[in-house]
């Protein structure tokens, strides 16, 4: 995940507050390019939704959770415990949203380059012996997905002490290991409005009908081969 230090997002000239942060070793988030063009999943999702999503939506996540990193180690220096505390929600909700956006730009692939394509190797075989079959899965997913109730995730994941697949959801953006410490996600569908509502309206379904156009399944093979080798 990208970092660098709030002396380059802030600089206020000479020993100003970027300086200062700096000295003080903080580190902070940036917004991590898309492995491809916005309109490179069309007509999947639209190139529309893809740039607000991620030069809009991500950043405000990010700038929210190095704003938040930022007061937590200014309470934590001078012995704030209720500020400490109280930060606590935000940089859950800030930390997990981009935490789970980084993820979701790798899940996603435009057709040219694979997108869409089923699993092969150990993944395409954990998914048959446990779902039957990739057909099976999907449906399953999209039925945990479009009952999600409000905003939230849904997830295939790895469970690595288990080694078995799992499908979870989330709520908000509460990344997966809210779920477990064991859970390595594998893939995960924002099924907050803002991921479709442009271009499907109220049709969450039909948005998680056409994601799996373009699932990068083989970003989602690497992650299981490593996690559960
Ligand atoms: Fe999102």
């Amino acid at each position: 995940m990208a970092l660098r230090t709030l002396a380059t997002r802030k600089t206020l000239g000479g020993l100003g507050l970027g300086f200062q942060q700096q000295l003080r070793g903080l580190q902070t988030f940036s917004l991590p390019d898309l492995p491809y063009d916005y309109g490179a999943l069309e007509p999947a999702i639209s190139g529309e939704i893809m740039q607000l999503h991620h030069q809009k939506h991500h950043q405000t996540y990010i700038t929210n959770y190095n704003k938040a990193l930022e007061q937590l180690h200014d309470a934590m220096a001078k012995g704030d415990s209720p500020t400490v505390v109280k930060l606590q929600s935000a940089i859950k909700f800030n930390g997990g949203g981009h935490i789970n956006h980084s993820i979701f730009w790798k899940n996603l692939a435009p057709v040219r380059e694979g997108g869409g394509e089923p699993p092969k190797g150990s993944l395409g075989s954990a998914i048959d012996t446990h779902y039957g079959s990739l057909e099976s899965l999907i449906q399953k997913i999209n039925a945990e997905g479009a009952a999600l109730q409000g905003s939230g995730w849904v997830w295939l994941a790895v469970d690595k002490e288990l080694k078995r697949l799992v499908i979870e959801t989330t709520a908000n953006q509460d990344p997966l290991v809210t779920k477990g410490p064991s859970l390595a996600p594998l893939l995960g569908i924002d099924v907050w409005e803002h991921a479709y509502y442009l271009q499907y309206k109220n049709v969450r379904p039909d948005y998680l009908k056409n994601v799996w156009k373009v699932m990068n399944w083989k970003y989602a093979s690497e992650v299981f081969e490593k996690e559960c080798p």
